[in-house]
């Protein structure tokens, strides 16, 4: 059974603790808090604890600092996680689990996290829950996490405590929403009680009535990796029919993916024909289904398939680029999508490095790029101030992530105007179309066939 909610405030009595407050882990945390539970966080990192402390979002995500001031001195967060651990009712372990050599997903980060949960849970007498949130190789829950669960803490996982298998679906940007509002709710469980104790605290705090989907952790893990691989092949499905559309004149990828996704069997999400998939899962977890498919003697091509597609994505369009000028390039956005500072395998941000690489001038902007402490730098690649700025001083300019404030940018200001040559404007995700028309610049719309309908 679940802790019954307070019977004056009505809130729940469910104390929860979650290790690793990162894009994923913070966020969260402060949803949970939110939502009427009393939250420790904890990271080993004293700066995002402090953070956490004051109220302040350790990492950039949309909302977080509302959604922190409304946690009324529910969240607080220490770096001891056997402490944390013995407080609460429910343990979330959302470390980074960095992709290994092979393709799979490392767990140095969640070990040792396993190893202090069992010396915590070793002098705990009352029932508890550990979920595992972390993106994990099929077979980790019910392998290598138990089994150090178990021999630190000398208990066993379903007669004396609970362990299950969430992945959450979110993308960074719309983390909150994700995770308040998600379509379904996986739940890997180790017995009932388990799964139960985690679906009453998700029912408490989605604001949506998602499916549920409770089964064994293995395959819990399998459609995690499943859903996103799923995904990032619809995704590149569409960039290869806007690659056709390009080659056939009058064609247009939008107006054949928005009847593609008519068709119940398909619908309409992820099918914009435009950059390749990037950011912090798509690309890992594609690669991991691979692994795992090899690994078990299956034909790992289509997942492979997929990932070299994407990958090569990134030189086809340095090279289009590279066709169309000899001056400088502008790149408009380097993050792998809107509302997030992350350039981790984004297009944007890949095209760059690959420019340079080649030895070409490249000045970039992006609002959110270098506003925390992320996000690696490339060499020679210069920031512009503004988005202004990177158009008036390139002669090709690459919009690659479609930021809404892109498209305040006028006609006249994306032109080139008196004797100059017409400044090419390449429109991955076709946000400034009317510029066809727009004396000044030499428009191409990825996915559009000359004189596109
Ligand atoms: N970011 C996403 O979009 C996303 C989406 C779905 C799933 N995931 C998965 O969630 C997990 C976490 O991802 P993230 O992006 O939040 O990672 P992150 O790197 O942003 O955060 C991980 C946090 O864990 C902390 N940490 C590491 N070891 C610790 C320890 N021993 N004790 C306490 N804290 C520790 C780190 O300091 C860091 O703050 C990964 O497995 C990832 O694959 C991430």
């Amino acid at each position: 059974m679940a802790p019954a909610p307070d019977r004056r405030s009505g809130r729940m009595s469910m104390k929860a603790c979650v290790i690793g407050l990162g894009k994923l882990g913070s966020p969260l945390a402060a949803c949970l808090a939110a939502k009427g539970l009393t939250v420790i966080g904890v990271d080993n990192d004293p700066k995002k604890v402090d953070a956490i402390n004051q109220q302040k979002p350790p990492v950039q995500e949309p909302g977080l600092s509302e959604l922190l001031a409304q946690t009324s001195g529910r969240l607080t967060a220490v770096t001891d996680v056997e402490g944390a651990v013995r407080q609460s009712d429910i343990t979330f372990i959302v470390v980074s689990t960095p992709s290994d050599a092979a393709g799979g997903f490392s767990l140095r980060y969640v070990e040792p996290v396993s190893q202090a949960i069992g010396r915590a849970l070793a002098s705990k007498s009352e029932y508890h829950v550990v979920c595992l949130t972390s993106t994990v190789m099929p077979g980790t829950t019910g392998g290598s996490v138990r089994e150090l669960l178990e021999k630190v803490s000398g208990k066993r996982v379903g007669a004396d405590f609970g362990l299950c298998y969430s992945p959450e679906f979110i993308a960074l940007g719309s983390v909150i929403r994700d995770f308040l509002n998600p379509d379904m709710l996986l739940i890997g469980e180790s017995d009932k009680r388990a799964g139960d104790f985690l679906q009453s605290l998700y029912v408490q705090v989605c604001e949506n009535k998602p499916a549920l989907a409770r089964m064994s952790f293995v395959n819990a893990e399998i459609t995690k990796l499943a859903v996103n691989t799923y995904v990032t092949t619809k995704i590149s499905y569409a960039n290869m029919l806007a690659r056709i559309c390009e080659q056939l004149s009058g064609a247009n990828v939008d107006v054949i993916t928005a009847a593609l996704g008519l068709d119940t069997r398909i619908g309409p999400k992820y099918l914009k024909g435009a950059v390749s998939y990037g950011g912090p899962c798509f690309p890992r977890d594609n690669l991991a289904l691979a692994q795992l498919a090899q690994q078990l003697g299956v034909p790992p091509d289509l997942a492979q398939t997929v990932d070299r597609f994407n990958r090569a994505q990134i030189s086809w369009l340095a090279d289009l680029v590279q066709s169309r000028t000899g001056g400088v390039v502008g790149i408009l956005g380097l993050t792998y999508k809107v509302g997030t500072d992350v350039v981790e395998e984004a297009a944007g941000f890949l095209l760059a490095e690959e420019l340079v690489g080649r030895g070409m001038k490249v000045l970039a902007f992006d609002p959110a790029y270098g506003n925390g402490s992320r996000g690696p730098a490339v060499e020679q690649l210069c920031c512009a101030a503004s988005a202004l700025e990177c158009i008036e001083k390139s002669d090709v300019v690459v919009l690659a992530t479609s930021w809404p404030e892109f498209n305040a940018i006028t006609g006249a200001q994306w032109a080139r105007s008196g004797d100059h040559k017409p400044r090419t404007v390449i429109d991955c995700w076709r946000t400034v179309k009317f510029l066809r028309n727009q004396p000044g610049v030499d428009y191409f719309g990825l996915g559009m066939g000359e004189g596109f309908a």
